[in-house]
């Protein structure tokens, strides 16, 4: 096969790099996700574990995949059938494939909520309304049909137009400018939601841990969320890593992405906990839980509705700089694997996924009764990509980095060929070839129930 070169417009520099990797895994996962489970999960001890997922096995993945990218050269599935010509190991690029597919899908239903909250923010809709219409705000939207349908098209051509163009310099600038903006109205936020009467009760809730509350289920979640919301296990971080330069000092660039990603968890916790609880709401109320959370304290702070207009437009904005990384997981596929243009590759895959899509949108009205295993479509997908898809891919990267490709590759990459140290390489390798193949698998096997 050719090296047949993707446009590579936006990793011209080491910001570009950090700006580009955080704009990945810094999204919903964050600002959606990361509360619902957390708010699902008993909250700090959730947390907890969490963070020490991401310093151990989620770091350690990232990393890997960085490696395995930039090494290879070549999109997801390509990496591994370079790197280990002849061998199966392509079906785990196949496999980040196919979460790339459901993860879309289901992001995709969100991305479009906060579109639809964009909208409603700039109309003024939250104004003069207390927590019950708030509440019913959301239900009635959620529960209708063509709009959550409506916005999530548009998003999902959104990611399509972006990746059509190649990850161009333009998402680099704006992910540069725009995220440090994210940070700031979410610390702008938290403040006021910190001094609501009643937040001390949330404050609790996010960083007392209640150990009683960790059981299997409690550890699977906090582990697929550190992979989420590190778009680690899919491949994502493989095709960006093959966007890399080679003196790059890839451990830095994981570490500096890692604390990105974990900063925007942590305050979006500190921004929704304290509020939920000021506004008598549960914090386990699932998946709609920032949607109802959040229009509460625009209203109760001076300048709440610039404050609204700008938040959702950057949650917008930070969700798109995710899909576009789980989007060029399978269009680079496309072109480097399938010989499709860029253009051929992102219309096809747009379309396929935005048919899953439908699907999701809709478990919240016309398929809302529809269960496999007592989830509905859109819960499943979730699901199943977060606690079994990513870590089981993670399985499988850190395997093969620290089995089959061996020490030698990785200290030439995490040097630099001997340019550079790198502090933590044994902790690293011990981490990759023992601690994370063995704790995610029994993870896993606690929480599905086999180890009792
Ligand atoms: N990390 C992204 C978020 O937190 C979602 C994502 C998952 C992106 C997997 C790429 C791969 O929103």
């Amino acid at each position: 096969m050719t090296d047949k070169i993707v446009p590579r417009g936006a990793f011209t520099s080491k910001f570009g790099i950090v700006a580009a990797a955080a704009g990945s895994a810094v999204g919903l996962g964050n600002i959606w996700r990361f509360p619902y489970v957390a708010g699902e999960n008993g909250g700090g001890a959730f947390l907890l574990i969490y963070i020490g997922f991401i310093l151990t096995i989620g770091m350690s993945v990232m990393l890997a995949e960085f490696i395995i990218g930039r090494r290879a050269q070549k999109n997801a599935l390509g990496s591994f059938k370079k790197l280990a010509p002849g061998k199966p190991w392509w079906i785990v690029g196949f496999m980040g494939i196919v979460a790339a597919f459901v993860i879309l899908a289901f992001y995709s239903t969100i991305a479009g909520w906060t579109f639809e909250y964009l909208i409603q923010a700039i109309g003024n809709g939250f104004a003069g309304k207390d927590a019950g219409a708030i509440s019913q705000m959301f239900t009635d939207f959620q529960t209708s049909t063509t709009r959550p349908l409506l916005w999530q098209l548009v998003f999902m051509v959104l990611t399509a137009g972006i990746i059509v163009c190649g990850v161009q310099k333009g998402i680099e600038k704006y992910t540069k400018m725009l995220m440090p903006l994210l940070v700031l109205l979410i610390i702008i936020m938290c403040i006021r939601s910190l001094t609501l009467p009643g937040a001390s009760e949330g404050v609790n809730f996010l960083f007392k841990p209640d150990f009683s509350k960790i059981s299997g289920k409690v550890i699977l979640e906090a582990l697929g969320q550190s992979f989420f919301s590190m778009s680690i296990g899919m491949g994502a971080l493989i095709t960006y890593g093959s966007y890399i330069q080679k003196n790059n000092k890839l451990p830095n660039t994981t570490f500096q992405v890692a604390m990105a990603d974990t900063v925007i968890a942590i305050l979006a916790g500190v921004m929704i906990f304290p509020a939920v609880f000021a506004f008598n709401m549960e914090p386990d109320a699932g998946t709609g839980l920032v949607f109802q959370v959040l229009p509460n304290i625009f209203t109760e702070m001076p300048g709440g509705y610039i404050f609204a207009v700008m938040f959702f437009l950057l949650l917008s904005v930070a969700a798109l700089t995710s899909t576009i990384s789980v989007l060029e997981v399978v269009v680079a596929y496309g072109i480097e694997e399938l010989n499709l243009s860029r253009k051929k590759a992102t219309i096809i895959f747009t379309s396929a996924i935005a048919v899953l899509g439908v699907f999701a949108t809709l478990s919240f009205s016309e398929l809302s009764e529809f269960k496999i295993f007592g989830h509905t479509i859109f819960g499943s997908l979730d699901w199943l990509s977060a606690n079994l898809l990513l870590p089981l891919g993670g399985v499988f990267i850190v395997i093969f980095l620290g089995w089959v490709l061996g020490k030698k590759a990785i200290v030439d990459e995490v040097t630099n060929n001997g340019q550079i140290k790198m502090r933590f390489l044994r902790v690293f390798i011990f981490i990759l070839k023992y601690i994370a193949p063995v704790a995610i698998v029994l993870v896993f096997l606690n929480a599905i129930g086999v180890l009792g």
